[in-house]
């Protein structure tokens, strides 16, 4: 569908970029980046052929569809420039996050708005990526957006906003508790006298495996925790001692925790 142009060229505009080429849906001449750094711009250039520019008018005004990809900070300046030199025919993405539809449209003037929440891993297209749209948006526009959204993962479309702020708490901030669940472990393995980088390796790969293993068998997570329990076992020692320390409930209020503050954050932005 014509032609993508992105507002800030960093590392999320990038992936995207790089994922829709490879999925040959778009070819280099209908993408187009602006970002104000000459240098960037220049390496957009130059590793894939895209046109690149300083200037947000060009791509704005060239554009079918705008992906706005800067910081939060910045999304204000952005909104009233595409309020200023766009039309409303075009399709704007943003993929800024805490950015409500409410937002989006009403700086911007209608309604063909889109709100993406992708997380970190999405920079290596592993991402899980989840949407929504407003009224400007009609059905027969969802297979471009989901087809765009792919290059960064997996792609979920909610017809209420409301859920995007309890998914951020989950999916988006969610690479943070894996990652203080692979620390811990590795630390635990260190104190119980494992060399770093064996600890490091023995619990990076049973996290890939075990996600691999629950994809592919498609079982239930209580299963496979129930199949490593032998009745009286070290592995059921551990599971007490986790209960005992409340991992559950640790699990709980820390998802409440992230998701309320997304709500008054969001609440800001009406
Ligand atoms: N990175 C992630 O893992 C991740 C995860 C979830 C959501 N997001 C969201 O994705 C968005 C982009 O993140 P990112 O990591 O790609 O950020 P980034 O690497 O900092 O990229 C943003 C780019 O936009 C440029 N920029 C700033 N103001 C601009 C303007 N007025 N017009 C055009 N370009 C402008 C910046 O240039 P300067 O550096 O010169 O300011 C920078 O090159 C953020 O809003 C973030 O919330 C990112």
């Amino acid at each position: 569908m014509g032609k993508i142009g992105f507002i800030g060229g960093g590392v999320m505009a990038e992936a995207l970029i790089s994922g829709i080429l490879n999925s040959n849906s778009y070819k280099p001449n209908q993408i187009g980046v602006s970002d104000p750094l000459r240098v960037r711009v220049k390496e957009l250039e130059q590793k894939y052929g895209i046109e690149c520019s300083i200037d947000n008018q060009r791509v704005i005004e060239s554009s079918d569809i705008i992906i706005i990809a800067v910081k939060p900070q910045h999304i204000e300046n952005v909104l009233e420039e595409i309020k200023t030199l766009g039309k409303s025919t075009q399709i704007i993405i943003s993929i800024v996050a805490g950015a409500t539809l409410y937002l989006l449209a009403s700086k911007i003037g209608h309604n063909s708005v889109v709100r993406v929440m992708p997380n970190t891993p999405a920079q290596t297209s592993d991402g899980m990526i989840v949407w929504t749209a407003d009224k400007g948006i009609s059905q027969k526009h969802h297979p471009v957006i989901s087809n765009i959204l792919q290059s960064l993962g997996k792609e979920i479309y909610f017809e209420d906003e409301k859920y995007i702020d309890m998914a951020t708490a989950v999916s988006a901030s969610g690479p943070a508790y894996v990652a203080i669940m692979i620390e811990s472990l590795i630390d635990a393995g260190v104190y119980i006298g494992l060399p770093r980088e064996i600890s490091k390796t023995l619990v990076m790969e049973t996290f890939k495996g075990s996600v691999n293993y629950l994809d592919k068998t498609n079982i239930h997570p209580t299963k496979l925790r129930e199949s490593v329990s032998s009745p009286g076992g070290g592995t059921v020692e551990a599971i007490k001692s986790l209960e005992e320390n409340d991992i559950r409930a640790a699990f709980y209020k820390a998802i409440k925790a992230a998701y309320t503050k997304y709500q008054t954050l969001g609440e800001m932005h009406k």
